[in-house]
């Protein structure tokens, strides 16, 4: 809640893209999945707030609801001002177990974060759209840094008032909300490569993000993203974990193998 930050979607300093930017933006195919994904997570935050009693929690999660409300208006802003070829989707009916729902939601988070920072990072540098357009969505970036923050010390906070043995398999219940946010990510994946048939990326707008892409310079991106993000709260608070740990050992393992590849020296 301190670090909450007022703005209306319709009155950001929105640019002036010229006509090859202009292409750009509206070649990326993910905006329809963007702009339904944060009305979910509007809807579903909603719902969860309705469910909590303790005032605080409330109210803090009720901010959240707001949050993620504000980002679909500014996704919507953004589909209408620059004449994107997004439509509105029918909302799903949520689950009627809002809890599971909250928390599958909130492992998601998590999980498209730390991808996301990645991804953002790669097309700030690429110059893929002017930094003006970057600046307004790094606002929507912290938020969401906000968010899975908050996420996983409320998670913790739930167990740890359920006792010991629950405080104690927090990383396992954890483990198993992550694999399930894998699952549902492969899924939209494959939905998307299905639907997205004529408005995939050109090669010449792929090259653009792709041109010295490698996934060790990915990993390597999402993690000191993931880091440097983080990094701004207070150190006492705890940060997701899993992803950042994985990446990590993986990044070792690839070092290794590419240190281990590595020609010999001839004599
Ligand atoms: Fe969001
Ligand atoms: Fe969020």
């Amino acid at each position: 809640m301190q670090t909450y930050q007022d703005y209306d979607p319709n009155t950001l300093p929105w640019p002036e893209l010229d006509q090859p930017a202009l292409e750009r933006l509206r070649a990326v195919p993910f905006w329809q999945e963007v702009f339904y994904t944060e009305r979910r997570a509007g809807a579903i935050v909603k719902a969860f707030t309705e469910t909590v009693k303790d005032p605080v929690l409330k109210e803090a999660i009720a901010l959240q609801g707001a949050e993620e409300a504000r980002h679909a208006e500014l996704i919507r802003v953004m589909i209408t001002r620059y004449g994107i070829d997004a439509v509105e989707l029918p909302m799903e009916t949520l689950s009627a177990d809002v809890e599971t729902a909250f928390k599958d939601f909130g492992f998601g988070e998590c999980v498209d974060s730390f991808l996301g920072f990645g991804v953002f990072k790669i097309a700030r540098q690429s110059g893929f759209l002017p930094e003006s357009m970057f600046k307004i969505f790094d606002v929507l970036m912290y938020e969401e840094t906000r968010h899975i923050v908050f996420f996983v010390n409320w998670m913790a906070y739930q167990q740890a008032r359920r006792g010991f043995f629950a405080r104690s398999a927090l990383p396992l219940i954890a483990f198993r909300y992550y694999i399930r946010a894998f699952k549902r990510m492969l899924g939209t994946a494959r939905r998307g490569a299905e639907k997205n048939d004529g408005r995939e990326f050109t090669a010449t707008q792929a090259s653009i993000f792709l041109d010295g892409f490698t996934f060790r310079g990915f990993l390597e991106d999402c993690y000191a993203e993931n880091r440097r993000r983080l990094s701004e709260f207070d150190a006492e608070m705890l940060t997701p974990s899993f992803l950042p740990q994985l990446t990590e050992t993986a990044l070792a393992a690839l070092r290794l193998w590419s240190f281990r590849s590595q020609p010999q020296p001839s004599a």
